[in-house]
């Protein structure tokens, strides 16, 4: 019947690199200079929930997030799509008893449990669930590494949301991209007691977009040819290794070092791209204070907490729950008269400002 509806949702949750993605050899296809190494967050906290439906009846392919009309008409969603639909077509010339969805039009309804506006990444989310529940609809047998490879077209990061715990997106070396795609490196459960602490710096949209950013940092920094040939592949070895052992004060460590490897890349590039402000500034000092502060007290070995920063001002504080309260504690005395945010594996104190 013409009014038949197939629907499908699913959830997909917000990841954090650990070793961060950024430079691509190729645009188009999303193609990275590095590999990187991600914690992606407990889907009770931040995520995407997306549903997918297709019938006859529905007239263009449309997607609202929270609500609102979003523009889809972007090459990387519509080389997303464009693959879905593709891989469908191909099972129902296989298979004369499908039905057939692929020449249906999609619409998509996402709802985000955080402020879309809050400044955090939220497109991995949004591509992971938005491949995935198409997947879903139209039955693909592909296993979440095979998704990865569609879901890396639409952002790069969200290659890494199709999966939970502690994820790697390996670079490849194809230049079709069929071997540039994530796979699990442990399972959430591997190491539970992770906990991401999220202080909101500035809840407004990043002045130079990752794209754009990526792209200055590729062409005129000389610290990011030594980042991309030597920094980045030694500390995706050690950083698998700190997670297989929980090692927490290497992976504390390699952390922080390489959000600031990557932040001074950003500064090396002509002009300059600051993505930390005084705010993320003053979290790296308390978070060092606490740290220095622990390892005072006798018989106490640290690292307690590390951080990072992605694109923007925003700070992702890591640590394990036994040291909630040393690090959250801190964190609240300074900011806690703010409205927060919490969640299970992750928890935000917004905005951590100047003021604050
Ligand atoms: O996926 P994109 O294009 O939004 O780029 C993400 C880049 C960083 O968040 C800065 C690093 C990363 O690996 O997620």
């Amino acid at each position: 019947a013409s009014d038949e509806v197939y629907r499908a949702s699913t959830f997909a949750p917000v990841n954090i690199a650990v070793i961060k993605y950024w430079g691509k050899r190729d645009p188009k296809l999303n193609l990275p200079t590095n590999s990187s190494l991600s914690v992606t967050l407990s889907q009770d906290d931040l995520r995407t929930h997306t549903t997918a439906s297709c019938s006859p009846s529905i007239p263009h392919d449309s997607l609202t997030l929270n609500g609102s009309d979003q523009d889809i008409s972007g090459a990387r969603t519509q080389a997303c799509l464009h693959e879905l639909r593709t891989q469908r077509q191909q099972l129902e010339d296989g298979d004369s008893t499908l039905p057939k969805l692929a020449a249906m039009k999609l619409k998509l309804v996402s709802e985000n449990n955080f402020p879309t506006a809050a400044g955090l990444a939220s497109s991995a989310a949004g591509f992971a669930a938005l491949v995935r529940v198409i997947a879903d609809l139209y039955a693909f047998p592909l296993t979440p590494t095979q998704l990865s490879r569609i879901a890396r077209q639409g952002s790069g990061s969200a290659c890494r949301s199709l999966m939970g715990g502690y994820v790697a997106w390996e670079k490849g070396v194809e230049a079709d991209g069929s071997d540039s795609v994530a796979y699990e490196v442990a399972p959430a459960h591997h190491w539970p007691d992770m906990r991401a602490l999220i202080l909101v710096a500035s809840a407004e949209k990043k002045d130079v977009s990752s794209t754009a950013g990526m792209q200055q940092t590729v062409a005129s920094s000389a610290l990011f040819e030594q980042r991309v040939k030597e920094v980045v592949p030694k500390r995706m070895r050690a950083m698998e290794k700190a997670i297989h052992e929980r090692d927490f004060a290497a992976f504390a460590a390699l952390t922080r070092k390489d959000s600031n490897n990557f932040h001074a890349c950003c500064l090396d590039t002509d002009p300059p791209i600051f993505y930390m402000n005084d705010t993320s500034r003053c979290a790296v000092r308390i978070c060092e204070a606490i740290n220095a502060n622990h390892e005072a007290s006798a018989g106490k070995e640290g690292p307690v907490c590390t951080y990072t920063f992605d694109a923007g001002p925003n700070a992702v504080v890591y640590y394990l729950a036994d040291n909630e309260e040393e690090v959250v504690g801190v964190f609240k005395s300074i900011v806690g008269d703010k409205t927060g945010w919490e969640g299970k594996r992750g928890q935000t104190v917004k905005r951590m400002n100047d003021a604050g």
